[in-house]
């Protein structure tokens, strides 16, 4: 398979080696491959919706949500990222740091360290920032912000898109990766405006 398309801002490319692990072959263009990706996230979705109560705050969780989401569509959906990108930490240095950000949700949530979508916002800012998976961290980093509120906090899940399309480059989506990398740079204020917090 060839190149997909342009991808928007703040998104990450494929490995050569990524792409192999494509489970269709006829994909061209990048429309085609998001309605692929949209259809699974959607059956991912519903997993979720029926799972058993499980600890969100595990790595486990975090692969086997991404692996629901995206295993339809990509071979290696689930495994932790082995290859470096323009986006994210070392390779090496995931595990380690995924668990680290889980101790400190979890820190968060039991002693009430910030409100709730404050929480959510700042988890989700780390999970994206270390980038665990080749693809799709976007979409798993903002469900799983949202599994974390519903489950530490028991509160709705962020309004991402606040109607529109955050995928796809729209004045919302450029707020949001503009405020991605405030947070890289230690200013949180801008994500905390975007989520509502
Ligand atoms: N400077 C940054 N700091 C932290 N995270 C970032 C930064 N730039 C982009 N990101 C995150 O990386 C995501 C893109 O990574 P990736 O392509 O793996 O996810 P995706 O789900 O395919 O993308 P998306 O759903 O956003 O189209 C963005 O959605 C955003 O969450
Ligand atoms: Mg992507």
């Amino acid at each position: 398979m060839t190149a997909i398309g342009s991808a928007p801002d703040g998104t990450t490319p494929l490995d050569p080696d990524e792409i192999e692990g494509l489970r269709y072959r006829n994909i061209v263009t990048r429309g085609e491959l998001d309605r692929l990706e949209q259809a699974n996230l959607e059956s991912g979705l519903a997993w979720l919706a029926r799972r058993r109560r499980t600890d969100v705050l595990a790595e486990r969780f975090l692969r086997e949500l991404h692996r629901r989401l995206f295993g339809e569509v990509w071979k290696w959906a689930g495994r932790l990222r082995l290859t470096a990108k323009n986006i994210g930490i070392d390779p090496a240095d995931i595990p380690v740091q995924l668990r680290m950000l889980l101790d400190d949700a979890r820190y968060w949530a039991a002693n009430g360290t910030y409100v709730p979508l404050e929480a959510a916002a700042r988890f989700h800012h780390r999970l994206v920032q270390i980038h665990p998976f080749p693809n799709g961290n976007g979409r798993h980093g903002r469900i799983a912000a949202d599994v974390y509120l519903r489950s530490c906090f028991d509160h709705a899940p962020i309004d991402w898109g606040a109607g529109q399309d955050l995928k796809n480059d729209s004045g919302r989506r450029n707020q949001y990766i503009a405020a991605l990398r405030a947070a890289d740079a230690g200013d949180h204020s801008p994500l905390l405006s975007f989520v509502g917090a």
